[in-house]
């Protein structure tokens, strides 16, 4: 019989941390979802409640408007030292739709999408939404992606790797070595590389954000003012790549999305061109917090790679071989 919803969406789940979220209220800490807890930053809020004041609640350029996209390109310049034009970035809805959109320009039925095992929840789902085929690559000791893991799960299907470094949900940051050398097995073998780099700002311990785009063109690299500006319900994220690929991703942008809040474009650029002293802030409260948790559970007796990155922990419990058994989150 003909079965009321699309096979593809059938096949995945609302994720388990979702459903923890929705389920939940009243008196306790909420360690649930990936968000900051702070208050967005008062010149932020500024800026979107003049857009809303002057009027700027239309439509804007499908892309994002151009004065967003020329601080993003300067952004990516000064921090990831890598070029891309205004004309190869789009502005999202958030991290989501631009990991959404660069999954669907690319996987089409029975691709094969290499990621991290564990990995953020939305890879193994977009690339099934897109009828592809995620494949885990386990992690070594340290939570990194070794090149020989990654080498072992190539085939002819293999069409995109994710990375994501510093990682959701381990909090570990790729070498500058490995990022190049996944950068160039990716080109060796004709491999788009898809960076998610949202939390590229928290980072600890003299540990370096490296971006793939740096060492290859085949790079889409994905990103939002969500966690560095505690800004998650603003929605507001960015891609850059190739402007081949943009003309691509543009079109699904279009019809799925339009463009992304006018009011939120305007807070963003507030962020990414206003004073930077509230990542700093942010970031040490995140860093003791980190401190305070490392010690804790340390002390329990529990076992675990110190985090440099994000704001995640991902102690082993019990049995020591547990990270080999995380193909449920696939
Ligand atoms: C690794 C990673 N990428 C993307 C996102 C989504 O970001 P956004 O809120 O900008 O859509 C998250 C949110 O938890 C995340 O952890």
């Amino acid at each position: 019989m003909r079965t009321k919803f699309a096979h593809r969406i059938e096949h995945i789940d609302i994720s388990g941390i979702r459903k923890a979220f929705e389920a939940l209220s009243g008196d306790f800490i909420n360690l649930g979802l990936g968000e900051p807890d702070f208050e967005t930053p008062e010149h932020i809020k500024t800026a979107a409640i003049q857009a809303l004041k002057s009027g700027f609640t239309g439509y804007t350029s499908n892309k994002g408007i151009a004065e967003l996209r020329e601080a993003i390109s300067n952004k990516f310049q000064r921090d990831n030292n890598f070029s891309v034009s205004p004309d190869e970035l789009i502005v999202t809805a958030g991290a989501s739709e631009a990991l959404h959109i660069a999954i669907h320009s690319v996987v089409e039925k029975g691709d094969e999408v290499l990621m991290p095992n564990p990995c953020f929840v939305s890879y193994a789902a977009l690339t099934k939404l897109a009828e592809g085929k995620p494949i885990g690559v386990p992690l070594t000791e340290d939570l990194t992606m070794s090149v020989e893991a990654l080498k072992e799960r190539i085939t002819a299907k293999t069409k995109v790797l994710i990375v994501n470094s510093p990682a959701n949900p381990t909090g570990s940051v790729e070498s500058e070595a490995n990022i190049k050398a996944f950068a160039d097995l990716a080109s060796d073998h004709n491999i788009t590389i898809i960076s998610d780099e949202v939390y590229e700002y928290l980072i600890y311990d003299g540990a370096k954000h490296i971006s793939p785009a740096r060492f290859s063109d085949d790079v889409i690299t994905v990103n939002a003012v969500s966690k560095t500006y505690s800004m998650t319900g603003f929605r507001l994220g960015y891609l850059a790549a190739r402007e081949e690929y943009v003309d691509q991703m543009l079109k699904i942008h279009q019809y799925i999305q339009a463009c992304a809040s006018s009011i939120s474009q305007k807070a963003a650029l507030a962020a990414i061109t206003g004073p930077q002293e509230c990542v700093a802030e942010m970031w040490r409260e995140f860093k003791r917090r980190r401190d305070f948790t490392v010690d804790t559970l340390t002390g329990m007796g529990l076992q675990f790679p110190v985090p440099r990155g994000a704001f995640y922990v991902f102690p082993l419990v019990g049995d020591e071989r547990n990270i080999e058994k995380v193909e449920e989150f696939l």
